[in-house]
């Protein structure tokens, strides 16, 4: 009587605690509101998210189609990251007013700037409706049955919950198809850019220190949404109002100290929490090393000509960004996942789910199925990945691409509409083209070569012919095609009519790059991959359906899908080598350092330079008088909280989110407490910049503030 009296007490009175892994759904926070709070959290979950009553859900949304933002005025003005507005604010600058390079602030409403293609979302509600989602759906039934009767109920419970509204929702799978929510959204389309600081603040350090600490990148820029009149979203009009938000975040200028708790509010992307050992073996040891390799060649060049000249640098930057940003990142992943012994920790846990599964008909087959799915997918991928990151890596072989596309047209209208496309990208291609000419010819030389010697270029020659002999080859390929002659390419396209595909077909490039699709992509394992991708995915629902049944423990939150999450931790520094120790906070003082007038990432202001020798840092420094920069914790979070509010235990904004450390980025496969942190920048940073620097008070003056 008495243990079963302490047990029942145990169970009440105890809180259940989770890691600091874990990208919790707002809707079911609940859950977790005794371990946040028992962390340092001293708001409720209902706070969070709350579908009677204004709540901070109401003031975060998701921003273009993969990032965070989030209201912090009643006028909807919006902070998300310098990155995240980064083409819309390249959209809207010209060499005049280049805002880019020399930032921007809009003093009025009447000068801010329109961003065509934008969009914000923000979320209405939530619903779990799995229920309706799998109705009728019959554990004998097959995918492709099964996919139908799901599509069919999506449309149904979709078209029922927007009947009538301006909203519009939908359904996303949750543990690989075990749960089904719908998300109600209204989507703005007016939103306009209202500041962004220049790119020497916004992206100092660049790719350099990206994924880095210590970190002193100032990632912000500030948008606001427009509505009807109605508060509704309308398409952009001069008439047009600001958006009047139910919630806007209050801000705190306190800042924190370490083990301090924080959670951020957004849309991660994608996560691979429950991948396999194969799975994570494929990433980590055979994908990620080519695809680092082939990149490297390409940056290399890349660089060299943005260190030539000013007009290359504008040229490259935003290509090089983002191939760069992959590049980093699966170099941290790989080495994370190896050092963490990921693949055998993966193997131990399914040694013990065989176990458990041997007895059980329905789980025996999922995991020696998975190998040998796996084992087929690799090859697969191993292709794709050269395809992809070898063959498309040049200019000249996506044009070769498009002028196929043209070739393989038979409607004479789509000939027309592509013809001119393609025209209009060539006259802008050959601008500066002796100069690019050489980084692009270097690039689909090597890269090709590179993929000969790995043995997976036998389409371009023998084995037994040397490299010195397929560079030549290639050569040749590149400066015989019509595509690097402006006057061949223009004269076959401004006549071009459907007889003529026989010219571009016989077009070295053109005829390369079929060879290397028909090689590395054959139809056959098209088929193939569309094949075992899908029972991949069936049996990973059937995978977590079993780790759930066998532990409940097994399974916490679901991957992310690019949907509103929670996740929590606290302000920590880490050891990310032996002797070293990361701070958890960054000042003004490491951008200093940092200064080299002679390297284009480290540039520093003569503005910011002038407030740092005077420290007139106002109410943005901190208890000892310095400038806060950035910060790290250990919030879960991956690609898509870019722009997530950081808040405080009172659910105040004290930072956006931005990256993560470079250590700890095999987060999205293999978490480890020790490693991974997410970055923020701290709110005072972004304020003291768009106060003291640059004086846009009129902003300042709109947000609310907790002092
Ligand atoms: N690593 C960050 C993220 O994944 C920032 C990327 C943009 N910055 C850059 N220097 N490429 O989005
Ligand atoms: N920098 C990423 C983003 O843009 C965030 C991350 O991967 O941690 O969403």
């Amino acid at each position: 009587m008495k243990r079963i009296l302490i047990a029942l007490l145990i169970a009440v009175f105890s809180v259940p605690t989770f890691a600091d892994e874990g990208m919790w759904i707002p809707m079911l926070l609940k859950r977790n509101e005794a371990d946040m709070q028992q962390k340092g959290m001293k708001i409720s979950a209902d706070d969070i998210y709350s579908i009677n009553q204004a709540c901070l859900k109401d003031a975060i949304v998701l921003f273009g189609s993969g990032c965070t933002g989030e209201f912090v005025s009643d006028q909807g003005l919006l902070f998300t990251n310098h990155h995240c507005g980064y083409s819309f604010i390249a959209r809207n600058s010209t060499l005049e007013h280049n805002y880019l390079a020399n930032g921007f602030w809009a003093k009025s409403f009447e000068e801010e700037i329109p961003c065509v293609g934008l969009t914000v979302t923000r979320l209405v509600r939530m619903e779990d409706v799995t229920e309706q989602v799998l109705k009728g759906v019959e554990d004998k039934m097959s995918e492709a049955e099964r996919e139908n009767v799901i599509a069919a109920n999506i449309k149904t419970v979709t078209k029922k919950a927007t009947e009538g509204t301006h909203y519009s929702a939908i359904i996303k799978p949750f543990y690989y198809g075990n749960q089904y929510f719908m998300y109600v959204n209204e989507v703005f389309t007016d939103v306009r850019m209202v500041g962004t600081p220049p790119s020497n603040i916004g992206k100092f350090g660049g790719d350099t220190d990206n994924w880095m600490w210590p970190r002193h990148t100032g990632d912000f820029s500030v948008f606001r949404v427009y509505a009807g009149k109605d508060n509704k979203p309308a398409d952009y009009s001069a008439d047009n109002v600001p958006y009047k938000p139910l919630q806007h975040l209050t801000i705190s200028l306190k800042g924190v100290e370490e083990n301090d708790f924080t959670f951020v509010f957004g849309y991660p992307g994608t996560t691979n929490r429950y991948a396999t050992s194969q799975a994570v073996d494929l990433a980590a040891n055979v994908t990620n090393p080519v695809r680092i390799d082939l990149r490297t060649i390409r940056l290399n060049h890349y660089n060299n000509a943005m260190n030539q000249d000013a007009a290359q640098r504008l040229k490259y930057s935003s290509k090089v960004a983002s191939i760069a940003n992959g590049w980093k990142k699966w170099q941290g992943e790989s080495l994370g996942i190896n050092r963490l012994d990921g693949v055998e920790k993966k193997q131990e846990f399914e040694k013990r789910f065989q176990q458990w599964a041997n007895n059980n008909p329905m789980y025996k087959d999922v995991l020696p199925s998975m190998e040998k799915n796996y084992a087929i997918l690799k090859s697969i991928e191993l292709n794709n990945t050269y395809f992809n990151e070898a063959v498309r890596a040049s200019d000249f072989m996506g044009r070769a691409a498009t002028l196929l596309t043209l070739a393989n047209t038979t409607n004479d209208s789509l000939i027309e509409a592509r013809k001119n496309a393609f025209i209009k990208q060539n006259e802008t291609y050959f601008k500066d083209f002796d100069k690019h000419s050489i980084v692009d010819r270097a690039i689909f030389i090597e890269t090709f070569t590179y993929m000969c010697k790995a043995g997976f270029g036998g389409f371009v020659a023998n084995k037994d012919v040397d490299i010195a002999t397929i560079e030549e080859m290639l050569g040749k390929i590149y400066d015989k095609s019509v595509l690097t002659s402006e006057k061949n390419i223009m004269k076959l396209l401004a006549n071009y009519k459907a007889k003529d595909a026989k010219k571009i077909l016989k077009d070295p490039a053109v005829e390369l790059y079929q060879l290397a699709y028909e090689n590395l992509l054959p139809a056959s394992s098209r088929k193939e991959y569309s094949k075992v991708t899908k029972e991949i995915n069936r049996l990973y629902r059937l995978y977590v359906k079993g780790m759930m049944e066998m532990d409940a423990n097994n399974v916490s939150f679901p991957d992310a899908n690019l949907t509103l999450r929670v996740a929590y931790g606290h302000v920590k520094g880490f050891a990310p080598k032996d002797g070293v120790y990361y701070k958890p906070y960054t000042t003004l003082e490491g951008i200093i350092e940092k200064e080299n007038p002679d390297i284009y990432d480290y540039v520093v202001e003569p503005r910011l330079k002038e407030l740092y020798n005077t420290h007139d840092y106002g109410q943005y420094a901190n208890a000892k008088g310095e400038l806060p920069v950035a910060f790290i914790a250990t919030n879960h979070t991956t690609g898509g909280n870019s722009g997530s509010p950081v808040l405080n235990a009172n659910g105040e904004l004290i930072g956006l989110n931005f990256d993560r450390c470079w250590e700890g980025t095999m987060s999205d496969l293999l978490f480890d407490p020790n490693y991974c942190r997410n970055i923020t920048l701290d709110i005072r940073y972004c304020l003291f910049i768009i106060d003291k620097y640059a004086g846009a008070t009129n902003l300042i003056n709109e947000l609310t503030m907790s002092k």
